[in-house]
């Protein structure tokens, strides 16, 4: 067996209904001031009234930063950070998509009395040092997994995104409740499902670190998001379909924290840094043809990943045929949410696919553990063949 290091959140709480307590669970943790950190949507929706009832009705103080955005800048992070520090928070909550969980992350980090780094000297692998206020993540989203990585996404220029990666990131609780969950569209329930998915995939291939318990995390994922995806986006008050997507996408941020993702992902950034396209649905679009591309080198493996996808539905075959089967199933997916399934149905233009597929050459962080080597020309017919 391969040497492997495995690192995840302390503590996961899967209980629909837990948001309601979660003054009691900060309070555990010795915080009497909190800041949560979250978008104008999920304030707008109303999902944070229950919870701040619950802090009145325990007299602790809390404040919200309720602006993230999408793919949040550094002037987001940087404006979090000092409301933070004005507030002199003990604790920090992350409640939302990835994007309000990652913003969460490094404010835990910039606001933290001791902390001597700024935003800049973060990115990259291993950089923060130091420590970190207590952290909590609440998910609204059943996508990015980001309660369990120790990774951080930032928009940094006009086009361009760039990842803080540091244990310090891991949070201390991650709280899995799917009542949150219940009002996402169908739309979003699909494309952060299938990022969800993506990532227990591109775990379970993973060229670098694949290891014995991210294969066991990603399996189960795949099991989970696969047998509820259609039924959260046929019924989104299915409660215990939303709860099964909640945790197997938790579970596949397990498995990717420790086995990173790979050219999917690579060749999906470039398209929410140009288009403007969600994460989930920039994944989506690639995932097809990279996992065609992949399949000379990866079919044994997708053809493992087939039946937790497909079930009695799977026809006997070679690794190959099997993972064209998967490949059929996983579009199907999108297919019946509505989402696109074309580049070009997604607002990209045609002359954008060389700027697409240099930048996603800058990615070598993610295509280091992609199962086959790509080049630039490579990627472009990858961008050709799902335009
Ligand atoms: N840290 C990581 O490990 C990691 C991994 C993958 C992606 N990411 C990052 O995460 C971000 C994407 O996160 P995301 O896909 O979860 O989307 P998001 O956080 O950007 O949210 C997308 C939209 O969904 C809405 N929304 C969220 N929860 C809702 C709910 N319960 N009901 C109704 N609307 C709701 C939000 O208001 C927002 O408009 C990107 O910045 C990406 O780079 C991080
Ligand atoms: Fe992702």
């Amino acid at each position: 067996m391969h040497p492997f290091s495995f690192a995840t959140t302390a503590q996961i709480l899967c209980e629909a209904g837990a948001a309601v307590r979660l003054a009691e669970l900060c309070r555990e943790r010795g915080a009497r001031r909190v800041l949560i950190v979250t978008d104008p949507g999920i304030a707008r929706l109303g999902l944070l009234d229950a919870v701040l009832a619950g802090f009145a009705r325990a007299d602790m103080a809390v404040q919200v930063f309720d602006r993230v955005v999408a793919d949040p800048p550094e002037a987001v992070v940087l404006d979090a950070v000092a409301q933070a520090r004005e507030l002199q928070v003990e604790l920090l909550v992350g409640f939302g998509g990835g994007s309000s969980m990652d913003v969460a992350k490094l404010v835990a980090l910039l606001a933290h009395p001791d902390c001597d780094q700024g935003l800049g000297e973060l990115y990259g692998v291993g950089n923060a040092r130091g420590r970190r206020l207590p952290l909590i993540q609440v998910p609204t989203t059943a996508g990015t997994g980001s309660e369990v990585t120790p990774i951080a996404i930032v928009t940094t220029g006009e086009t361009t995104k760039m990842g803080v990666v540091s244990p310090l990131l891991l949070p201390d609780l991650a709280l899995l409740d799917a009542d949150l969950t219940l009002g996402l569209p169908p739309a979003v329930s699909a494309a952060t499902g299938i990022d969800a998915m993506v990532h227990a995939i591109e775990a379970y291939t993973s060229a670098l670190k694949k290891n014995p318990l991210s294969d066991l995390l990603a399996r189960e994922a795949l099991r989970l998001l696969a047998a509820n995806l259609d039924r959260v986006v046929q019924d989104g008050s299915d409660r215990d379909a939303r709860q099964a997507m909640l945790l197997g996408a938790c579970l596949a941020g397990q498995a990717f924290a420790n086995a990173p993702v790979a050219a999917v992902h690579a060749l999906a950034y470039p398209l929410g840094g140009h288009c403007h396209i969600p994460h989930g649905l920039s994944n989506a679009l690639v995932l097809p043809q990279v996992l065609a591309f992949n399949a000379p080198a990866a079919a044994p493996l997708y053809a493992e990943l087939a039946p937790l996808v497909l079930g009695a539905q799977l026809r006997a075959g070679s690794a190959l045929e099997q993972t064209e089967q998967l490949i059929e199933a996983l579009v199907g997916f999108s297919l019946r949410s509505g989402l696109p399934t074309r580049l070009r149905d997604a607002g990209v233009s045609e002359a954008l696919l060389p700027t697409l597929a240099a930048d996603a050459m800058l990615q070598q962080r993610l295509l280091v553990n992609n199962p086959r080597e790509i080049n630039q020309e490579q990627a472009l017919a990858i961008y050709q063949a799902a335009y």
